[in-house]
């Protein structure tokens, strides 16, 4: 099979999807796979060639003068619906050579439905999560929405455009305080890896929070906070009603809310996510706790149509409470190492998730 991995992007989580579309390549099964891989670098240019494979230390400034260049976006609108030239050029080079796209984008035209629906075009066979549940999935409004009719946990929350901030903050102001009271968290809709997010404490912290977020997004969640929770993850794979969950991982932070830093630059994303990581894998948690965050874990994939493999979040409160947070639909590292432990090896967790694509 001729796959193509294509990593980049022009979202605020660049690196780390470098990291992830490398660690995907480094551990695909040689035998098994022919590998293109595709570079997207932070303006949206598109780059492949066999060498971006070998970048143990990847420099994205050396690209040019090694790399081809398949793609690149004619306007500043980076929507390559517009571009058909583009589509054509991109299909005649990349499209009619592989058999299945393995997209390792985070977040903002990555993980959202964007590229997914490039794929969809193009009648290709692509990982992952459809067009429907990768938006759903980005979008923290929408996905809580869902969630909610779905009767799965989850922290009451308001939302808000940014305009609506813009044009009357007392008017914010008070429904945070009449409906959710301090503390609440403040986040952008659409970002992943904890980007622009801040915990409000008092008026003054939610007009800092507010003003922090609507730099990031046009659309604001508020989000009543849970004091003290631990964090739980657990990954789910499948598709349809057919899913099975990982094991469960507590990620640790200093913090109140895990950093960018803490995620990927203080822990071990690059290594198995065990040895010196911070991370317990698997969770200490109880039993019973463990499996109804396994069952919400499902049911939270299933009621967005996801289809891969998905990472979910969850706050667990003092009082053994379990709130769905959110889920990724493109998680870090593909979340490899809450699979090891339950059995599947990063290259048994890649060829599953092939399997399903092209089922
Ligand atoms: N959005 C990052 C990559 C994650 O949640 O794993
Ligand atoms: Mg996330």
């Amino acid at each position: 099979k001729r796959v193509a991995v294509v990593f980049g992007g022009r979202s605020v989580e660049h690196e780390v999807s470098v990291i992830t579309g490398l660690q995907v390549i480094e551990n695909m099964d040689r035998d098994k796979y022919h590998i293109i891989p595709i570079y997207i670098n932070k303006k949206g240019k598109w780059f492949t060639g066999e060498s971006l494979m070998e970048f143990k230390n990847f420099k994205e400034n050396k690209l040019d003068d090694i790399q081809e260049v398949i793609l690149t976006p004619i306007t500043n609108d980076h929507n390559l619906y517009n571009h058909p030239e583009n589509i054509g050029l991109f299909k005649k080079k990349i499209i009619d050579k592989i058999d299945v796209v393995f997209p390792t984008i985070h977040g903002t035209n990555g993980e959202d439905g964007t590229i997914q629906g490039l794929f969809e075009l193009m009648n290709i066979p692509y990982v992952g999560s459809g067009v429907l549940a990768s938006s759903v999935g980005m979008d923290k409004i929408i996905m809580k929405d869902v969630f909610k009719a779905n009767n799965l946990p989850i922290v009451d929350y308001r939302w808000f455009y940014r305009k609506e901030w813009i044009e009357n903050q007392e008017r914010i102001i008070n429904i945070i305080e009449e409906s959710l009271d301090y503390p609440v968290f403040v986040k952008p809709a659409n970002l992943g890896s904890s980007i622009g997010i801040s915990k409000a404490k008092d008026k003054d912290g939610f007009i800092k929070a507010m003003e922090i977020a609507t730099r990031y997004d046009r659309k604001i969640i508020v989000e009543k906070s849970v004091e003290n929770p631990r964090e739980i993850n657990c990954a789910v794979m499948g598709y349809d009603d057919n899913v099975i969950a990982s094991l469960c991982e507590e990620p640790l932070g200093w913090e109140e809310i895990l950093t960018f830093e803490d995620k990927y630059i203080n822990s071990n994303v690059k290594g198995t996510g065990k040895e010196g990581s911070r991370r317990i894998i698997p969770a200490d948690i109880d039993d019973n706790i463990r499996e109804k965050i396994e069952d919400i874990a499902k049911k939270s994939f299933i009621s967005i149509d996801g289809r891969g493999n998905a990472r979910i979040d969850f706050l667990l409160a003092k009082d053994g409470k379990i709130y769905v947070n959110e889920i990724n639909t493109l998680p870090g590292s593909i979340a490899f190492y809450l699979w090891e432990g339950k059995g599947y090896s990063f290259k048994e967790l890649i060829d599953n998730m092939i399997d399903i694509a092209i089922k």
